[in-house]
């Protein structure tokens, strides 16, 4: 089976290590141990949990109590609407592997996370795509999705909010998109990674019977570490299926994991809070940072943790991300590995201060060239 390379991913496996500001970064500055641990009243009954564990499957189609924490994100769903799985990642490949087949059509949006098109293609899927355009804040309308529907489209993908735009699909739009996909028969597939920091961030899984929706611990709860994800659906008959398929894959997730995503679960509250106000002051930062920086521009999401900025120079983003890394040591990863050029990914919710002394390199290095 040939597969396309993962750009962005093989891009950051090569340059990520060796920088010195990591701009681009997706996840939400990581937590530690002891910071997620000192959450707790009882941390030091929690280190013993750790410490007496047997280092053995764990429960192998995830704990309840895992589960009903990662219920909070939803407004609907039991145990059985939920797989657990590998990160994101693995909640991705297995929906798409468990319901594609050779010939299959989906509709996904571009730019994107280059899972969501790739691995069907590698699949023998054929994809096409719905162009999101800057001009139009990245959003685009319903009919752009209704006009390329065939007799062997199954599926519609998005990414909500979108990596690296950052793009929102809000309750209106899905809705609309639901009607659409009923009226056609097809799932709706959205990859969740990035919602909840936001108010109002619906999720497909809450409000159509054929939506699925996959997510994970590694972005805005800031622990990518623990490789925990699930998928939510409400229809408990492709769970069941998904588990049978998982089975192959990954066994189950460790206890270890298991346990830490049950503490990460109940701070919660407190893990988002923080988030949040890092994303606050990395943003007001760049909004002042964009008006002393006429070269770049960028439409500025209102939820998620990525963005995509444009800069306004004739030089192709992989070369111009290579020459600022060696330059400045500030790190992005180019819109090439989107295919969109003339554009980086940043992430909004890195440490500010490592946003704050890039930017302030990034900026000084554009006056320069
Ligand atoms: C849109 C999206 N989905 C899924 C993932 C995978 O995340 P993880 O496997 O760490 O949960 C990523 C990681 O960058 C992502 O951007």
């Amino acid at each position: 089976m040939k597969i396309d390379n993962f750009k962005a991913e093989t891009w950051m496996t090569l340059h990520e290590n060796n920088c010195l500001y990591n701009l681009a970064d997706a996840c939400a500055q990581s937590l530690t141990l002891d910071e997620l641990l000192n959450f707790s009243q009882d941390k030091e009954t929690k280190i013993q949990d750790i410490l007496n564990m047997k280092l053995d499957y764990g429960p192998i189609e995830g704990s309840h109590q895992l589960k009903q924490g990662i219920l909070k994100l939803y407004q609907t769903g039991d145990d059985d609407q939920i797989a657990i799985t590998h990160g994101g990642i693995n909640a991705n490949e297995l929906v798409l592997i468990s319901l594609l087949e050779p010939q299959d059509h989906i509709i996904t949006i571009t730019p994107t996370y280059q899972q969501i098109y790739s691995f069907p293609q590698s699949l023998g899927v054929s994809v096409d795509f719905v162009n999101l355009k800057e001009e139009n804040d990245w959003l685009p309308s319903i009919y752009e999705f209704e006009k390329l529907i065939k007799p062997k489209t199954k599926m519609i993908c998005l990414t909500t909010p979108n990596n690296p735009t950052g793009t929102t699909f809000d309750k209106t739009f899905l809705e609309k998109l639901v009607v659409l996909a009923r009226k056609h028969d097809l799932y709706i597939f959205c990859d969740e990674a990035y919602r909840g920091l936001g108010e109002n961030e619906v999720s497909i899984s809450d409000i159509y019977e054929k939506g699925i929706s996959t997510a994970g611990i590694s972005k805005i709860l800031s622990a990518a570490g623990l490789r925990i994800g699930w998928i939510k659906t409400p229809d408990k008959n492709l769970i069941k299926m998904i588990n049978e398929r998982r089975d192959y894959h990954i066994i189950s997730s460790g206890s270890l994991s298991d346990y830490l995503a049950c503490v990460v679960f109940q701070h919660y509250d407190q893990i988002i809070e923080r988030n949040k106000s890092i994303i606050q002051e990395n943003k007001k930062y760049f909004k002042s940072w964009l008006k002393d920086n006429p070269l770049v521009s960028c439409v500025i999401p209102d939820h998620g943790t990525v963005c995509f900025l444009k800069y306004h120079l004739d030089i192709p983003s992989a070369v111009l991300a290579e020459k600022l890394q060696q330059d400045t040591g500030v790190f992005f990863v180019p819109g090439a590995c989107f295919d969109l050029e003339y554009h980086l990914r940043f992430g909004l919710a890195n440490n500010p201060q490592t946003v704050k002394k890039g930017l302030t390199l990034f900026g000084n290095w554009l006056k320069t060239i």
